[in-house]
């Protein structure tokens, strides 16, 4: 699905200096790197507040520990996601409420959100599917008329950009009162091990949240809130550092490979290709999922396999029919969207470094598959 060896070929020249720096000046917590990739990624997000972690998972997590959410608490988000999301808001033992997806981009639903509103509904938690912002002009109009927190959770999104209807362009991950995201290996921006990063503009919150991630401590040995040990090593700072200047053109390449995986399927009835909105730079195509309607979605996987192919079933179970999620107040009525989803979808290969043959030998056989 991704080609991390080709990439690293391209940036080796970069990025071993790099790493080798972080060994020479043994500053492996917090060192130097941790502190210059942060300010770059500030700049490059246009946010105030860069505060990197551990891994993406944590990044939800110290966010709602710093918003302050408490036992009880209903957070709102989508049934078609990763189950990192959810499983925060379980671990927090705050209340998940999960809600269907658009049948388009694959982002949480609005009038779905609307509908779960209750008293105790704390958070909304979108999730910025396969590479593309969730409809957060909506959102955030929500989340004003009723106070609530909005946690975005751009672990997919890096580097994409949100455009307003008035024009005004954002990065994802940059527009709720906290944005987290994730910079594991596969990740449009990733590191050579676990990394990940909370976004905010709010100074108050940035303060709160440094003390969390790091054992709750503002001043060495006082312990003034409940923390975590959650920071980003030295050597994926480095890795990060060389690697955020190529972000966009990262981003560029995985688009260019959508359009042509897009141009060999947009006129076949039974292949729904990715939706996306207005502007080019809005997808960053995370991953490139496909729908199929009519056809046996997973005898094209076994096809695709067999031809040596990788191919993905991002996500195969909802998550309000995971066990660990299970809730007697779900109605399936309410998830129709997500339950012909995980029916339908086939992610495939996506990166940086996919070629035209690679391209033409992928939808050749997808192509010939469905012709039978
Ligand atoms: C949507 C989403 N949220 C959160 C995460 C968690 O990130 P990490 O694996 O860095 O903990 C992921 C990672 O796959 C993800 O895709």
């Amino acid at each position: 699905m991704v080609d991390l060896k080709g990439q690293y070929n391209e940036i080796k020249d970069t990025v071993n200096p790099a790493i080798q720096e972080v060994i020479e000046n043994t500053a492996f917590i917090n060192g130097p790197k941790v502190h210059d990739f942060q300010k770059k990624l500030e700049n490059y997000l246009d946010v105030k507040h860069v505060i990197p972690c551990a891994n993406g998972t944590d990044a939800l997590q110290i966010a709602m520990m710093g918003l302050g959410l408490k036992p009880g608490d209903e957070v709102i988000t989508a049934d078609f996601t990763f189950a990192a999301t959810v499983e925060v808001i379980a671990l927090l033992q705050l209340t998940p409420v999960l809600v269907d997806v658009n049948p388009n981009d694959f982002n949480i639903n609005i009038e779905a959100i609307k509908n779960a509103i209750t008293p105790k509904t704390k958070a909304i938690v979108p999730v910025h599917l396969f590479g593309q912002c969730a409809n957060m002009e909506a959102i955030m109009e929500i989340a004003q008329a009723h106070d609530l927190f909005v946690i975005e959770d751009n672990a997919q999104a890096i580097g994409a950009n949100y455009t307003f209807k008035d024009g005004r362009k954002v990065k994802a991950g940059t527009i709720g009162n906290v944005g987290a995201t994730s910079f594991f290996p596969s990740k449009n921006l990733g590191c050579y091990g676990d990394g990940g990063a909370i976004f905010t503009n709010d100074d108050e919150l940035a303060h709160t949240i440094r003390g969390v991630v790091n054992h709750g401590m503002y001043e060495r040995y006082h312990h003034d809130v409940v923390g975590v040990n959650s920071r980003l090593d030295s050597i994926q700072a480095a890795v990060l550092d060389a690697k955020l200047p190529l972000l966009d053109a990262y981003n560029a390449r995985r688009i260019e490979a959508a359009n042509k995986y897009d141009a060999a399927f947009k006129d076949i009835d039974c292949i729904e290709i990715p939706f996306r909105y207005g502007d080019v730079d809005n997808h960053v195509f995370h991953q490139y999922t496909l729908k199929v309607k009519g056809v046996d979605r997973d005898a094209l996987v076994k096809h695709l396999n067999e031809k040596e192919i990788p191919c993905g079933v991002y996500y195969p179970i909802p998550l309000h029919k995971q066990k660990a999620y299970l809730d007697e107040r779900y109605v399936e009525s309410n998830f129709e969207v997500t339950n012909q989803l995980v029916k339908e979808v086939i992610s495939l290969p996506m990166h940086t470094e996919l070629d035209n043959e690679q391209i033409n030998y992928i939808t050749t056989t997808i192509t010939n598959f469905i012709d039978g």
